[in-house]
């Protein structure tokens, strides 16, 4: 752009020549600020093994506003890789993807009402994600045990709700592996719209008649794809501790036809970019073009 203007001026075209110079510096510089709030090619993108596409970012200039952030934190020990966190919280960060989905890790909750192998222990799972809602379609509630209840619910004051499973049985021989149908297993879906959620889990008889092969009950909420049922999860869930849960990420509050009216504030920056509305909450998403790849967020982004 400047050097196309870079022309010889003669003497008397000289304070022109000056007033063109100023602007095309403060032009530069507006041009700079823009571009660093879209994606600085300082900002760092990647967090241990994960890669962090605008419009999310560890700093700032580098997300699109601070529902977008996230917490690159290095452990103590230096030899081991630093950990993503949604925001500022202790939620951490799987993936993310462009189309959408944010995967977050989320905590088992487990009852073991007897004195056992796994010591007696309550513990429930509470989520408060703020902004991204839960995705409905991809995850479900599930519930592990025989002398099980799991509930969920969600005390936010947009959405109120309590729902759950029960799961009763008294050996394990009815159980197929890979099925959770009530026997060992129980599923149920969310609703939409859950931005925060309290897992619990609990027995009617406290394990006593199934403390064989079953001392505990637990309940997550997990990307079913992720989880398949085992009879081996029946003693301790194999020692997993948390599974994999899916967002529903979006921009803005408004639908894509509102965006589009503000140009500075919407966000599908690039040429060969579409809109769509999210179909779980508030805002919408970007998408490139049939024929169009990469990251519709950027203004150069589809290609
Ligand atoms: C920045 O990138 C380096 C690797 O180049 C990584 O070790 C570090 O954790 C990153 N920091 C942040 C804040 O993302
Ligand atoms: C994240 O998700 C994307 C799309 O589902 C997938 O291609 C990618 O392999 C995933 N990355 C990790 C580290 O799981
Ligand atoms: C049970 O508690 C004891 C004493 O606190 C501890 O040493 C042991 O590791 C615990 N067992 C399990 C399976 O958590
Ligand atoms: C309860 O869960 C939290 C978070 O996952 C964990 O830090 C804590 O150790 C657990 N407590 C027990 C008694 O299992
Ligand atoms: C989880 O949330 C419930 C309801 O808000 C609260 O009573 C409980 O103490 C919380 N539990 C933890 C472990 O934070
Ligand atoms: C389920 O699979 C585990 C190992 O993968 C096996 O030990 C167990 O017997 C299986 N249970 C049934 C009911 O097939
Ligand atoms: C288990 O429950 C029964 C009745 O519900 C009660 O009598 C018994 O004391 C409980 N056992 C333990 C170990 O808590
Ligand atoms: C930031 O983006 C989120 C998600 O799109 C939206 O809910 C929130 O209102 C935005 N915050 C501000 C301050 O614009
Ligand atoms: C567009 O959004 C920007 C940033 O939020 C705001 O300052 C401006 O007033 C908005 N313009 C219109 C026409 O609404
Ligand atoms: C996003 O774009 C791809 C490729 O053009 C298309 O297949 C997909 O259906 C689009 N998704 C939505 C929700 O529009």
């Amino acid at each position: 752009m400047s050097s196309s203007l870079q022309i010889v001026l003669l003497p008397q075209q000289a304070a022109v020549k000056l007033r063109l110079g100023i602007f095309l510096i403060s032009a530069a510089i507006f041009v700079a600020t823009a571009a660093a709030e879209v994606s600085n090619s300082s900002c760092n993108r990647t967090c241990g093994s994960l890669e962090i596409p605008y419009p999310f970012g560890t700093s700032k200039g580098c997300y699109f506003n601070l529902s977008f952030l996230i917490t690159c934190k290095s452990s103590s020990s230096s030899t081991s890789t630093p950990t993503p966190y949604l925001r500022v919280s202790n939620i951490k960060v799987l993936n993310i993807s462009l189309d959408g989905e944010l995967r977050v890790s989320a905590s088992v909750a487990r009852d073991c009402p007897q004195k056992s192998n796994y010591n007696s222990s309550k513990n429930n799972t509470n989520l408060t994600l703020q902004k991204f809602p839960i995705s409905y379609s991809k995850n479900v509630f599930t519930a592990i045990g025989c002398d099980t209840m799991g509930l969920i619910s969600s005390s936010a004051s947009d959405k109120n709700y309590m729902t759950g499973c029960v799961s009763l049985c008294d050996s394990i021989d009815n159980m197929v592996n890979g099925s959770c149908s009530g026997i060992g297993c129980c599923q149920t879906p969310i609703p939409d719209g859950i931005k925060d959620l309290n897992v619990l889990a609990g027995s009617l008889e406290n394990h006593s008649k199934v403390m064989k092969f079953n001392p505990c009950s637990f309940a997550f909420v997990v990307e079913e794809k992720a989880y398949k049922f085992s009879t081996l999860d029946l003693q301790n869930m194999q020692g997993k501790r948390d599974f994999p849960l899916v967002l529903d990420w979006a921009v803005g509050k408004q639908t894509c036809k509102d965006a589009k009216k503000n140009t500075t504030e919407y966000a599908c920056k690039a040429a060969n970019s579409e809109c769509y509305d999210s179909t779980n909450g508030p805002g919408y998403r970007c998408n490139c073009s049939l024929g169009y790849d990469g990251n519709p967020y950027l203004s150069r982004g589809c290609k």
